[in-house]
């Protein structure tokens, strides 16, 4: 039991820097939430200030992504640079899923909205830990290579904007996710790494489930406001998100995540099919 609310409890997660530490208070206090939800006395979302940035630990540096050297992909250091990428991308999205629960109070939501994103931050946990397991087994750690700068900043340009917040993270960021993943389990099939195999198969099944929810409550606020959800999303991406989506799309996670081809293709650098416009 907690008297935190879960605010507290999001910022509690945001403001530790070590990333098995951030992983660990972040798993307990999503087991406080839903123990809290299963005994029919939901923990107060409450009021917590989350920080601008979250903490993060000292290494690893972080670059313009200009700045991180690239590896070949077929060699065994190709595939730790890329474990490396992953891990940060997970504790980044650990972070991305309480800041949400935290920051946008003043709008009023469901309680499964903040049941949504707790899950997610426990599954990012969890996903951050089996990549760090994977990178331990290959005698490498977080931190041992430099990682992209500017991760955080999808969520400052939508700290005061919820329905922006869950086009360009959710939606675009995540979502881009559910295009990539496949390539990189061939990555480590052609490899035989099991473990690395069977946490990105974790990793790409649970990643529909967080674009399926931010749809969902990108969705329900539209609804909430007699927005057009294609138009609104387009309008949110053009003025949040820098830079085109790049196909190619896999259109069939995306469609399992309630995120319709015209909705993303007439946001790429491409001419969209017949189907998509
Ligand atoms: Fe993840
Ligand atoms: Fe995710």
């Amino acid at each position: 039991m907690t008297d935190k609310s879960l605010a507290e409890l999001a910022v509690e997660v945001l403001t530790t820097a070590d990333g098995r530490d951030k992983t660990a208070i972040s798993r307990r206090n999503a087991a406080l939430w839903f123990d809290s939800r299963k005994a029919g006395t939901p923990l107060p979302i409450g009021q917590a200030t989350p920080p601008d940035r979250p903490a993060r630990p000292a290494q690893p540096e972080l670059l313009d992504p200009r700045d991180v050297p690239r590896r070949r992909p077929g060699s065994p250091q190709g595939r730790i640079a890329m474990l490396h990428a992953v891990a940060h991308i997970e504790l980044n999205a650990v972070d991305l899923h309480w800041d949400i629960v935290a920051r946008f109070k003043d709008t009023e939501m469901p309680l499964g909205f903040y049941d949504d994103w707790v899950k997610s931050a426990d599954e990012e946990s969890r996903h951050f830990n089996m990549i760090c397991d994977s990178l331990k087994a290959k005698d490498s750690f977080y931190g041992a290579l430099p990682a992209h700068a500017g991760m955080w900043r999808a969520a400052e340009d939508t700290a005061n904007d919820l329905m922006g917040r869950l086009a360009v993270v959710p939606m675009v960021l995540e979502a881009r996710g559910l295009d990539v993943t496949p390539g990189m389990i061939k990555v480590f099939e052609n490899a035989k790494d099991t473990q690395t195999i069977e946490a990105l198969n974790v990793i790409y099944a649970e990643e529909v489930g967080h674009v399926a929810y931010g749809s969902k409550w990108f969705n329900f606020l539209c609804g909430r406001h007699a927005l057009d959800p294609k138009a609104e999303f387009h309008a949110l991406v053009r003025r949040y998100f820098h830079g085109p989506l790049k196909p190619p799309f896999n259109e069939e996670k995306r469609a399992d995540a309630g995120l319709p081809p015209d909705f993303y293709w007439p946001l790429s650098d491409e001419t969209p099919p017949a189907y998509a416009r």
